[in-house]
């Protein structure tokens, strides 16, 4: 049966990773999936996650299934942190949460929802956008189209050619947003151009899918929220893919969560019995262990405060990396301006590196970044910053000078 079975391309993030692991070179720089790195190039056990997860372990009594959409009190949680304690859509019961694993679990229930509920319906997303969206819905048998996202000449976004696709998309559709931290390119609306994006969206009786898997990464848990809140509003319905991996150093555990907002309490209550259909025919119901952990550091006051400043100090860390990132290159004499990278959000910086650049920097230096150019700064190092710019600055150069560390 599967003698002739050609072999499947690698993933784009997840297969570099692995191309890492097995790479021998000593001074190796993995600057490839989004997972935070501390000034030491390690990936922390949050000291609040560990503390919780003491808890969990020493309280449980059973491990009988969770129901099909999880916890309550996570989905609580959830919805207090999406939208803020006393919100109208929770308020109303008009929002409706299922614990899945991962962000990614999120959305892909969100895809068989839409598959299931709204067959026709196509489903856009920026370009570009994070690789495995189109592979995520396209699995579940959505059809695909793109909007206009990246003006590559001023690093910014192309909001009049954005706005311009929207307005042209049929009543139905669905348009994939990044809630906050755009990934690959870091750029994200303002206020008021969300409060446009917002606009057409209503106009056009479009739906919003809102992916958001870096709260807490841009510029606060809160401020993070205001694209997602002004796209709630009265009357709306939108789905929110929450993923914790990156906001509490969670990947492993794998916990997520998908959030729809419908018109009323009961069209909410009919959404969740299709959502758990979704979910029943999959995997059946979530993980417990690390979304047990999430809400434990929720719902108490001094693990959170305690949380939301270990939150603080990952933002920190990354926005001195890409000041310290700019500098370093510019103090190489490279032509490129790279300024831009401190203007983006996030963990990573869509850096403009080429293709053949990028292709360069893994087999000559043995550094991994994405094939789009996108640098997951948080895995910038005070021990490896000087080896990264050396060799950007060579391969940009075109000439082989010496670099520490090059095969
Ligand atoms: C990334 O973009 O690197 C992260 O979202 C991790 C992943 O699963 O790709």
């Amino acid at each position: 049966m599967f003698e002739s079975l050609e072999t499947a391309p690698p993933d784009p993030i997840i297969g570099l990773n692995e191309a890492f692991k097995n790479d021998t070179n000593p001074n190796k720089i993995n600057l490839s999936v989004g997972v935070y790195q501390d000034a030491e190039g390690t990936t922390p056990v949050l000291a609040t996650v560990a503390e919780a997860e003491q808890c969990v372990i020493e309280s449980q009594t059973t491990k009988a299934y969770l129901g099909i959409d999880g916890s309550p009190q996570f989905g609580v949680a959830v919805r207090q942190l999406l939208f803020g304690p006393g919100h109208e859509v929770i308020e109303s019961g008009r929002a409706v949460t299922a614990q899945t694993p991962g962000g990614t679990g999120a959305l892909r229930v969100a895809g068989d929802f839409i598959r299931r509920v709204r067959p026709d319906a196509t489903l856009w997303h920026s370009d570009p956008t994070w690789p495995n969206h189109p592979k995520v819905f396209a699995a579940a048998g959505i059809t695909l189209k793109t909007y206009p996202y990246f003006d590559l000449a001023t690093n910014g976004l192309a909001l009049d050619e954005m706005l311009a696709t929207l307005r042209q998309i049929p009543a139905g559709d669905v348009v994939l947003l990044h809630g906050c931290c755009h990934n690959p390119t870091g750029i994200d609306p303002d206020p008021q151009q969300w409060k446009q994006i917002g606009d057409v969206l209503a106009e056009r009786k479009l739906l919003a899918l809102v992916d958001f898997a870096y709260q807490g990464f841009a510029d606060g848990l809160r401020e993070d929220t205001a694209g997602l809140l002004e796209l709630t509003r009265p009357d709306c319905e939108l789905l929110v893919c929450s993923s914790f991996s990156k906001n509490f150093s969670i990947y492993k555990e794998r916990v997520g969560a998908l959030t729809v907002v419908a018109g009323s309490a009961s069209a909410a209550a009919a959404v969740l019995s299709h959502v758990k259909i979704c979910i029943r025919t999959n995997y059946s119901s979530p993980p417990a262990h690390g979304a047990l952990i999430v809400t434990a550091i929720l719902n108490d006051d001094d693990l959170r405060s305690r949380w939301e400043s270990e939150v603080i100090r990952m933002r920190d860390r990354i926005n001195g990396v890409r000041r310290r990132f700019v500098e370093l290159l510019s103090a190489r004499g490279v032509d490129t301006d790279f300024s831009f990278i401190g203007r983006q959000r996030g963990m990573f910086s869509f850096s403009g590196l080429t293709r053949e650049q990028v292709q360069t920097l893994r087999e000559r230096y043995s550094i991994y970044i994405v094939a789009s150019g996108r640098i997951n700064v948080a895995g910038i190092t005070e021990a490896n910053i000087d080896r990264l710019c050396d060799a950007i600055a060579e391969v940009l150069a075109g000439e082989k000078v010496e670099v520490r560390g090059a095969k």
